[in-house]
Formats: C-alpha cells, structure tokens, sequence
C-alpha cells in the first residue's frame, strides 16, 4: 500500500515541523500548509487522503476550513484539532462533517491511529468507487444482473450477449449458487425469444416415473392418475427458452427420449399420437462435468454431444475475490432499501473477512450474508467476521431447512423485540406480520418478551 497523504495546517511552524516528522516516521506521506488558506490553493495538487488541521488559526479558521472542504466535495477526511475541553467546537465540527477530532494535549499514538482509521476510509470509499465505475461501464443491464468486475465476469457477460442472438443449445457448468439460473434467464431475455416463455425444469425434483407427463405432457386417461389433459414444460418453453437444470440427474431412459425431441424438434403428448412442432432453446445446466459422466456411463453421450454446441463454466466466488465485495456491496444495498434500515457501513477488516472467506455456497451465500448483515441480526457485535460464521455454523451441521428458518424467525423477532423494547405493536409494525401471527410464531418459537 502507498503511504496516506496527509496535509497538516497549522500556523504555528514548531507544530508543523514537530507533525511533519512525527507522520513521516508513522508510515504517512505528509505535505505541510502554514494557513488554511494556503492549504486550499495545495489540495489540488497534493490530493490529501487526511487533512490535519488546527482549529485556531489566522484567517480563516479550522471550521470554516473544513466546511470549504466539504462544499468542494474533496475526497479526504478532515480531523481537527481543538483546545482542551471545547467540546461544543468538537460537536460543531462531527456535525460539519470532521471524520474526527483530538483535543490538546493529545497522545501522539492516538493522533496515529486516527490517521490511519482517517485513510483506511478514504481507501475504502475509493475501491468502492471503481468497483461501482466499473460495473456502470459497457453494458448496464446485464451488469446489473450478472453483477462482477473480475475477467471471469466480464469475459462471462460478453459470452452471453454473443450467445443470446444465436439459438445455439448450450450447456452452463458451476457449482451450487454461481448463478447458472440468472445466466439462463439472461440468455433468454437478451434473445429475440424475450417475449416467450422462459421455462425452468428441475430434473434433480422430479420423480423418474413422472418425469416424461412433466416434460413432454399428457392426455386424459394416457394413464392411472392422469385424469386431465396436462401440457408439457417443452411445449409451455415453445417458442422461447427451456432450462433442463441440474440435467446430470435425469434418468438415463428420459435422456433418450428428451434427445428424440431435441432432434426432431417434435414433441407428442403421452398417450397422444399427434405431434406438435418445437421451436425450443434447450440450455442445460449441471453440476458436474457432463464429459467425464458420459465417459462414465452414466450419462448419455449422444445427448451430451448434442447440448454442447456452446458451454458456459461458471467461476466460484472465492476464485474472484474482487467480485465478492462488489456482491456483497450489492446484495448489502438491496436488502437494505428492502428492509427500511442504512446500509451498515464496511470496514477494512470486513473486506478481509469477504475475501477470505471460502463461500461454498457461492453467490447465495454472499446474498444470504449480506442480509443478515443489513438486518443486523448478529448483533452486537455485528463485526462481518462474526456474520459469515453464524452464516456458515447452520449449513455445517445442516439442521433441516424447516429447523433453520425458525432459527432464522426467532432470532429475527428477538432482535426487534429487543429493539422496540418489548413493544409487540411496535414488531407488528415493523415485521408486517398480523399480531395473530407474530403471538402465535412466539408461542411455537418460544420467544418471550
Ligand atoms: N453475478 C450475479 N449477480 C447478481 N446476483 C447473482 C449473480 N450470480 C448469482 N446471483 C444470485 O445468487 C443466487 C443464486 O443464483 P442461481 O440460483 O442462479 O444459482 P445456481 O447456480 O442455479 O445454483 P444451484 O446450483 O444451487 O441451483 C440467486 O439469488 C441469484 O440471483
Ligand atoms: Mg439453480
């Protein structure tokens, strides 16, 4: 890391000779102004991440100072320095905008770390900036659905805008949560298809003796149970997009009878010998490698070869850590104007803690975390190191999904109780739940007043 520029304003030159050194040998680059008049012609050039500044001086004091600071919208932080015990000054000066102020005599370990916390924000707020730059730049749409600035994204989203215009069948590869669904939706919507159907299948969900009714439909009495006539998901998707998700789990029989349709681009209702003609992009999404299962046996390789006209591999979230910050930023913003609450703000620790993280669950996760974190539900901590792992403990001892949202609705409720001190009316409100159902979710999850 570059040293932090800190500009020091101080007409005293004893004071400013003394902080010069002082800062240099702390690890800060600092420039020196003897008013703050001067300092103002300087910022330009010397693009201060922290001013220093006096608060009684000639001219123009330090208040006036930081708040011509702050109308010129400059980029740094601005910690003042006021006399012993003036703490209406120091109010004033928190509320016109000062990151944080010292009063004399103060510690020169303490001047410091104010520093530094001063330029971690400053640095913070600059990442944060080209990260969002970058994500505003080429293709605003898509961007704000496939959300990334690393090349894994970048290269990703133009792939699908290529892909989009041609009605090529397509296989999307990635782990679990890296968003082979958005990329689906996307491929659809960014296509001249956009006005048909999109229709999603999850092979993994359906039973093998009810696959081919679902997908392909049936006619009335075509078998027991099959009281109604039921159109298919092929013939739903025609003229638009069918995702065949998590395909490595279709019965290799329905395999066979999926690559009939896909090849004749005519599908036939069970029990019925009429055949209606297909205009469907089949994209197909897996987990695994579809090659390798293939050479397995245990997946078909003439379906295989005939779905891999254009692949798509999803890159896992701690493979781009950049991303996950960019993500978590989104995710974090959303759930935030969602919930009604300010964005929690992030610190430089914090953006470690994303980083290093492993996500195993991927963009889901980093979504997942980013509301808890805007909820505020792992109070009081609330450190962000403290969030992914209440984050990760559920999924590691993998209670039941049932036995989890109660976990999540109780220690949700506790919170605003606790918030609203005790107040149900005020949880109503806040929850948007009827009191009927508040009490009654108390009562089953135990939570008291
Ligand atoms: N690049 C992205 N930008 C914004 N949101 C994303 C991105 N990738 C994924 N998401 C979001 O993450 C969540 C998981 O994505 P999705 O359901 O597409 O993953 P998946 O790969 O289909 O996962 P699974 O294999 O578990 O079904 C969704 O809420 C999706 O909107
Ligand atoms: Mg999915």
């Amino acid at each position: 890391m570059t040293r932090p520029k800190v500009l020091i304003v101080d007409d005293e030159e004893m004071m400013r000779t003394a902080l010069e050194q002082w800062l240099s040998l702390s690890g800060f680059d600092p420039h020196v102004a003897a008013s703050a008049d001067l300092a103002l012609q300087m910022v330009d050039d010397v693009r201060p991440d922290v001013i220093l500044s006096d608060v009684r001086m000639p001219g123009l004091d330090g208040m006036a100072f930081l708040r011509a600071v702050r109308e010129r919208r400059l980029p740094a932080e601005v910690i003042l320095i006021t006399g012993h015990g003036d703490v209406a000054m120091a109010v004033e000066a928190m509320r016109a905008g000062a990151f944080d102020f010292l009063q004399k005599p103060y510690v020169p370990d303490q001047l410091v770390e104010t520093l530094r916390r001063a330029a971690e924000q400053v640095a913070l707020r600059r990442e944060v900036a080209s990260l969002r730059r970058q994500l505003d730049g080429g293709d605003n749409e898509l961007a704000g659905r496939l959300v990334g600035a690393s090349p894994a994204m970048e290269a990703l989203r133009r792939a699908v805008r290529e892909l989009a215009d041609i009605p090529a069948d397509a296989i999307i590869y990635g782990e679990t949560g890296t968003g082979k669904e958005v990329v689906a939706r996307c491929l659809h919507d960014f296509s001249p298809r956009a006005k048909a159907a999109f229709v999603a299948v999850n092979c993994a969900a359906i039973p093998a003796e009810l696959i081919e009714s679902e997908l392909f439909g049936h006619e009335a009495g075509a078998f027991t149970g099959a009281s109604s006539r039921r159109v298919g998901k092929f013939e739903h998707a025609n003229g638009g997009t069918l995702l065949l998700d998590e395909i490595e789990s279709m019965p290799l029989l329905a395999q066979a009878k999926v690559l009939r349709v896909i090849q004749e681009r005519m599908v036939e209702r069970v029990g019925s010998n009429t055949a209606i003609p297909l205009d469907v992009r089949i994209i197909a999404a897996s987990k695994v490698d579809l090659a390798q299962e293939s050479a397995a046996g245990r997946f078909r390789a003439d379906l295989y070869y005939r779905l891999n006209l254009a692949t798509l591999h999803l890159v896992p979230v701690r493979d781009r850590a950049d991303d996950c910050v960019l993500l978590f930023q989104h995710f974090l913003s959303q759930a935030s104007e969602r919930f009604k609450r300010t964005a929690p703000a992030l610190h430089p620790a914090d953006l470690d803690a994303l980083r290093s993280h492993s996500w195993p669950g991927n963009v889901r996760e980093v979504k997942a975390a980013a509301e808890r974190f805007a909820l505020g539900l792992d109070a009081p901590g609330r450190s962000l190191e403290n969030v992914l792992h209440t984050g990760s403990a559920p999924a590691a001892s993998s209670g039941s999904l049932a036995d989890q949202v109660a976990d999540f609705e109780r220690r949700l409720i506790e919170k605003e109780l606790a918030r609203h001190q005790g107040s149900i009316a005020a949880v109503v409100d806040s929850l948007k739940v009827p009191r009927r159902t508040l009490s009654e979710k108390m009562t089953r999850l135990g939570v008291r007043r």
